[in-house]
């Protein structure tokens, strides 16, 4: 399989699983479980044609907020979505990381994802993020804080911050910014995701809910992307 001007790191907001539920008539949780399928196709075409790095927005901080079953089952469905796919993502050498606060996570779906980062720690494959107890702001907060601890310490020189400074302290740290951002559903708005590394991130936004993308739906996605002139506030006629 082979693409024409990939994007080197793509971000997926995977939203509209409760709405494919309502429409079929069935609980939520059913929803959330159809959409686990769509990304386990979307993880595999991605490493099939040799994307970087595929970030998947999976549980925001603010998604606490929702009905205390439908949180506890989606941190079931993280545990179990480890215990299923790891070998698979193993042998796909897939490295996972988490981007978001694990410590924050009930226990065992802390456990889950500590014991996937660690065992794919080594692998060259497609770079997996997956967001959970993620948030944006939560995330600058954190590296502004460590900075200024930082400094404050006098572990580090007081001297000015430069991006780079800053951006080491992402969750990210170490990997391009977002080229291409997918959020499903026809929702067009970043929900507090990756704030900063989508700051020249083409944005793409399929009707489609998330349970019924296909990778037909992403192709598509990653051809518009291929058509668009990026200029990063240059000039290039
Ligand atoms: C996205 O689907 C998945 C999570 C936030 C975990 P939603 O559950 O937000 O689906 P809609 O927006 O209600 O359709
Ligand atoms: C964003 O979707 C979070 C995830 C997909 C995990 P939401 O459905 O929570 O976002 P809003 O509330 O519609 O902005
Ligand atoms: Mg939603």
């Amino acid at each position: 399989m082979t693409e024409t001007n990939l994007p080197k790191h793509v971000a997926i907001i995977m939203d509209g699983n409760g709405r494919w539920a309502k429409k079929n008539a069935l609980s939520v949780m059913l929803g959330h479980r159809k959409g686990v399928e769509t990304l386990r196709e979307i993880i595999r075409y991605s490493s099939n044609i040799s994307i970087k790095v595929l970030s998947l927005y999976a549980f925001s901080t603010e998604n606490w907020s929702r009905p205390k079953a439908e949180v506890n089952a989606l941190m079931k469905l993280i545990v179990e979505y480890f215990t299923s796919e790891i070998d698979e993502l193993d042998q796909n050498h897939v490295k996972i990381r988490i981007l978001g606060d694990v410590d924050g996570l009930p226990p065992s779906a802390a456990e889950a994802c500590r014991n996937a980062v660690n065992r794919t720690e080594h692998n060259k494959g497609l770079q997996l993020n997956i967001a959970l107890n993620y948030g944006a702001r939560d995330e600058i907060l954190r590296g502004v804080n460590s900075l200024m601890m930082e400094r404050c310490s006098g572990s580090k020189p007081f001297k000015e911050i430069v991006w780079e400074d800053f951006s080491n302290q992402l969750y990210t740290k170490g990997q391009p910014d977002v080229d291409l951002l997918i959020r499903t559903s026809g929702e067009q708005r970043l929900s507090n995701f990756l704030l900063c590394q989508c700051a020249y991130a083409e944005m793409v936004f399929p009707e489609v809910l998330w349970p019924e993308f296909t990778v037909d739906e992403y192709r598509k996605a990653l051809q518009q992307y291929a058509g668009r002139e990026r200029r990063f506030g240059g000039r290039t006629s």
